[in-house]
């Protein structure tokens, strides 16, 4: 396939992970849940921007393991995990970067203690995003020419046992950020589930393909 045509398949799946993520995000908390329109710009679109990007970061690490299972995954797509891992990559980097800068208890009271000090729940999902962000850098930085030549590194930082690994810390960020709402459907704005739980939904499947399909 050529690469005009790589980019159009890569441009496509990217567009609409994040357009679809986005709009979800829009969906559950300004329109079923009320959240004022002067959020969106920060608070509910790092939402999206951490949904679309976790999709994106899934499809990279999945497509290959689900095709060794035997489903039908298409050339076009395996042709461009790069390019989606990459771009989940920086759109994870945005993510970090706009909920450092919301880290607060006025923004997120439910990670925070009446002192002002983080829950240990709150602990545990947060050490998991920042320990997960530097696995997927690592991942990332495999891909530099002037490291692929050192083997060993190349060999551990894609192999089964780290790709693992990393997804886990990705699965551990969001089960402790979110499980206590995710066992209250009846508080789900307009019955639609949480982003946390959407987004561990996809890891659950990433996983598992993982786990069975990764050779
Ligand atoms: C420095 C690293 C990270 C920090 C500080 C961080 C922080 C946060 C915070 C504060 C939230 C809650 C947002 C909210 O409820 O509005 C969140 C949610 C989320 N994070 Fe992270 N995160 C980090 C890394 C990651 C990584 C590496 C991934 C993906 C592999 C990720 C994916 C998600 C997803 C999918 C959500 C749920 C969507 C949402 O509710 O915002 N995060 N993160």
């Amino acid at each position: 396939m050529s690469n005009e045509t790589n980019r159009n398949v890569a441009g496509r799946i990217i567009a609409v992970s994040m357009l679809l993520a986005i709009a979800y995000a829009v969906v559950r908390y300004h329109i079923a849940g009320g959240v004022p329109w002067k959020d969106f710009p920060f608070f509910i679109l790092n939402k999206g921007l951490g949904l679309g990007a976790f999709v994106l970061l899934m499809l990279n690490f999945s497509l290959g393991p689900a095709r060794n299972l035997g489903l039908p995954v298409s050339a076009d797509w395996l042709n461009v995990r790069r390019a989606l891992g990459m771009s989940g990559f920086l759109f994870v980097l945005v993510h970090a970067m706009m909920s450092f800068m919301l880290f607060s208890p006025a923004v997120f009271s439910k990670f925070f203690e009446t002192d002002g000090t983080l829950t240990g729940v709150a602990g545990i999902s947060m050490l998991a995003g920042v320990l997960g962000f530097v696995l997927l850098w690592g991942y990332n930085l495999s891909f530099q020419t002037h490291l692929r030549e050192d083997k060993v590194f190349v060999g551990f930082i894609t192999s089964r046992r780290f790709l693992i690994w990393a997804l886990l810390l990705g699965g551990i960020h969001l089960f402790f950020m979110g499980y206590t709402g995710w066992l209250n459907p009846e508080d789900w704005h307009g019955g639609l589930p949480p982003i946390s739980l959407v987004a561990f939904a996809f890891f659950l499947v990433g996983y598992l393909l993982n786990l069975f399909g990764r050779e």
